[in-house]
């Protein structure tokens, strides 16, 4: 008897704790509902006198909170500071659940006080506007007298922070974990993450055997169905654990658990939009061409990339090579971010003279650094541009007064014995001079009040060239986003550089390398044999318009073919021309060639080739005669369209691709792109597709036309319009590219 008292009594206890924990029910320390702070003391103006409703003026949409108010510290924008000060309560719980948001800076935070110190302490996990919930263990400070503050001391951008909803709790209500840790043991070489280009960035730090290796990482991991799948290389390191450490993890995110280490990595490269025979990324993103330099046979391609994803951002320098400018072998990435930040877009050279002392021959890559603040570093390589090893003094060049600061161009500049930087500096090209690529001493700055200046300047470039009649001439060439027909595009100039000064002839700029909406931030190899005499230049065959959203999935976005440039007579003055390189007349096998058709008004060829995969080239020489224009149409089945229309009377070429297929990814398809063209006697036309591109070189390359289209099938009809008067198709030729 007296024992089954006992067993009741215990029963009794344990389940009357369980029930009594259950029934502890919430305590709310602030909800921020009121029309004031009640019993909360108000410091400074940052709160207001009241919580917010919401979002505040001018201030970005805020999102998480609770009810229909919250503590916000952007009255009176962010410049204002301020504290919020609870009345003192007790610790009864376990928890002090919270919402939580804004800037994420030292001096923005909430603090739980006991006694004179601060105990617990919380920054907004992001830099947002939306609040999410954390949570502060308080088991050890049960029973102590503590309050809440809740600080705005910071003036400038994200100087706010959001807070709703305190309570004490015995349950941790928080959604995220911060510095969450997965750890995989493994033997294999990679690890595979799930993407989706529309999920949010999640900030992962790898680690290896416990030791932080690299940068951190911004990967937009699926939450959902994964679209793709990117690797996490992690073979080079030789360990037996490696860890990924989520800085914010979700808890309810499924995402992160389906990393998973694999033996291979397997991609899909073949899209439909996957081009041909122009240079694309193995997977992932890229932007600018970079460190472009020819060695021992060995055209070198590095690249602005994202390995870790088909958008811009994380970037790295990924590389190819080729020795054809044909075909690019893949090779590993070459340059990694690392705590002086990103790797942004630079240049190689060849040190034949071993003047930075890396050893003679060694390729330097001279790249800007994007941190704190955008600096110029370099690396070199002793293995034919394989691998890179980072200089131990980095950066090499710093100006604070610059906040754009990018894009270093250098070459050797033989007449002054010295390396030369061209150097975007917000919208002016800074020279700079050094003898070892070591120092750096500025010379000139060239641009002002010249040429366009919509937007910052960027990647600019610096080479002679010669003219018809046998004389030297420099060419700048300078990219923005602010081109002739919308977004990006590059100009030029044409001028004399003496070792310290380019000075452009007095001429009508802007002058442009190229009319289209889709070749940027194109620049020229350094080190290409004076035996060879040719100036190689390639492009980023995009604008930032619409760069993330063209409709691929694995990877994003190809380069120009190699181009040729020269510097030509229009009849009046010299244009820059650029035209692609003779290496690709090689890949041509021929399909049609018809010679001098006459069309009075329209000429159809309703079937380009019998086998079309959407790469092929078409050139055709027509004389206008006394016509007053004509029109090339390229159709397919679908109805789909590109018309190339030349109105010889205004001497423009319009090139309208409203109706040349999937569009709405790219925006702005519907106006018709705008060219110059040099009046002539007949006009030679070539067109170079490649699934998702076509680049329109007239009378080699003084118009220039590079456009992105996306048919649903390749175009295999050409249609030929005269206009006012019959054209004669002189010529007219139709190859496949292989
Ligand atoms: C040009 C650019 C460069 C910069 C790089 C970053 O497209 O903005 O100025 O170095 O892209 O990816």
């Amino acid at each position: 008897m007296k024992r089954h008292y006992f067993y009741f009594l215990l029963l009794l206890s344990v389940f009357g704790t369980g029930v009594g924990c259950l029934r502890q029910s919430d305590i709310v320390l602030a909800d921020f509902e009121g029309d004031n702070y009640g019993t909360w003391q108000v410091e400074g103006e940052a709160f207001g006198s009241a919580p917010a409703r919401g979002t505040l003026e001018a201030q970005m949409d805020v999102s998480g909170f609770e009810g229909s108010r919250l503590a916000n510290s952007y009255y009176g924008g962010d410049d204002t500071r301020g504290m919020l000060v609870s009345p003192s309560f007790v610790v009864e719980r376990d928890y002090v659940n919270f919402l939580i948001g804004g800037g994420k800076g030292e001096d923005v935070y909430m603090e739980l006080v006991v006694g004179d110190s601060a105990v617990r302490i919380a920054h907004s996990p992001a830099e947002s506007e939306r609040l999410m919930r954390l949570s502060w263990d308080v088991r050890d400070l049960r029973g102590e007298q503590a309050v809440i503050r809740i600080v705005d001391n910071q003036r400038g951008g994200w100087g706010h922070i959001l807070v709703d909803q305190i309570e004490l709790s015995n349950r941790d209500k928080s959604g995220v974990i911060e510095n969450y840790e997965l750890t995989f043991e493994t033997d294999q070489p990679y690890l595979l993450v799930p993407i989706d280009d529309n999920a949010p960035e999640m900030r992962v730090q790898l680690k290896v055997d416990g030791r932080v290796a690299g940068a951190p990482m911004n990967i937009r991991i699926a939450r959902g169905e994964p679209v793709y799948w990117l690797p996490i290389p992690i073979d080079r390191y030789d360990a037996t654990s490696v860890s990924l450490v989520f800085a914010l993890f979700e808890k309810d995110n499924p995402g992160p658990g389906r990393i998973t280490p694999a033996a291979t990595f397997d991609y899909e490269y073949a899209e439909p939009y996957r081009p041909l025979y122009h240079f694309s990324p193995p997977y992932g993103w890229m932007n600018d061409p970079n460190g472009m330099v020819y060695k021992d046979g060995e055209y070198h391609l590095y690249y602005q990339h994202n390995p870790y994803g088909s958008t811009w951002g994380n970037m790295h320098w990924g590389h190819a090579v080729s020795r054809d400018l044909r075909h690019w072998e893949y090779l590993p990435v070459a340059l990694a971010p690392d705590s002086l930040g990103t790797i942004f877009s630079g240049s190689a050279v060849v040190d034949h003279d071993n003047t930075a002392g890396f050893g003679a021959g060694a390729i330097v890559a001279i790249y800007t650094s994007d941190g704190r603040m955008q600096t110029q570093c370099i690396a070199y390589s002793t293995d034919g541009g394989r691998t890179f090893t980072k200089y131990a003094h980095n950066p090499v060049l710093v100006d604070a007064a610059y906040r754009d600061f990018r894009d270093p161009k250098v070459f050797w500049h033989a007449t002054s014995r010295q390396w030369v930087m061209v150097l975007a500096t917000t919208q002016t090209v800074s020279i700079y001079g050094s003898p070892d690529l070591k120092t750096w001493t500025k010379q000139s700055e060239f641009g002002e009040g010249l040429g366009a200046h919509g937007s910052v300047w960027e990647c600019p470039d610096l080479f002679p060239l010669q003219t018809p009649d046998g004389r030297t001439k420099w060419v700048m060439l300078v990219s923005l986003n602010d081109g002739p027909n919308g977004g990006s595009a590059t100009q030029y100039f044409i001028g004399d550089f003496d070792g310290r000064t380019f000075r452009a002839d007095p001429r009508s700029y802007p002058l442009w390398i190229d009319h289209g909406r889709a070749n940027y931030a194109g620049v020229t190899w350094n080190d290409v044999p004076a035996s060879d005499g040719r100036r190689l230049f390639i492009g980023w065959m995009c604008n930032w318009e619409y760069g993330n959203l063209t409709p691929t999935c694995n990877f994003r976005n190809a380069m120009t073919v190699p181009r040729e440039l020269s510097l030509v007579s229009d009849g009046h003055q010299l244009v820059l021309s650029s035209y692609p390189v003779r290496e690709l007349e090689q890949m041509r096998v021929p399909q049609l060639s018809q010679k001098d058709v006459t069309v009075d008004t329209v000429y159809r060829i309703d079937e380009l080739m019998s086998v079309n995969d959407g790469a092929y080239e078409l050139e055709l020489s027509v004389v206008p005669s006394s016509a007053s224009g004509f029109d090339l149409v390229l159709s397919n089945a679908e109805g789909e369209h590109i018309d190339l229309h030349f109105d010889l009377n205004t001497a423009r070429l319009g090139i309208d691709h409203a109706q040349s297929g999937k569009a709405e990814h790219v925006g702005n398809f519907t106006k018709v792109i705008e060219a110059p063209l040099t009046p002539a006697g007949h006009y030679k036309v070539r067109l170079l597709i490649d699934r998702a591109s076509m680049e329109c070189f007239i009378n080699e390359g003084r118009t220039v036309s590079t456009n992105l289209i996306f048919p649903t099938s390749p175009y295999n009809t050409l249609t030929v319009k005269a206009a006012g008067a019959p054209v004669v198709v002189k010529q007219l030729d139709v190859y496949a590219l292989k």
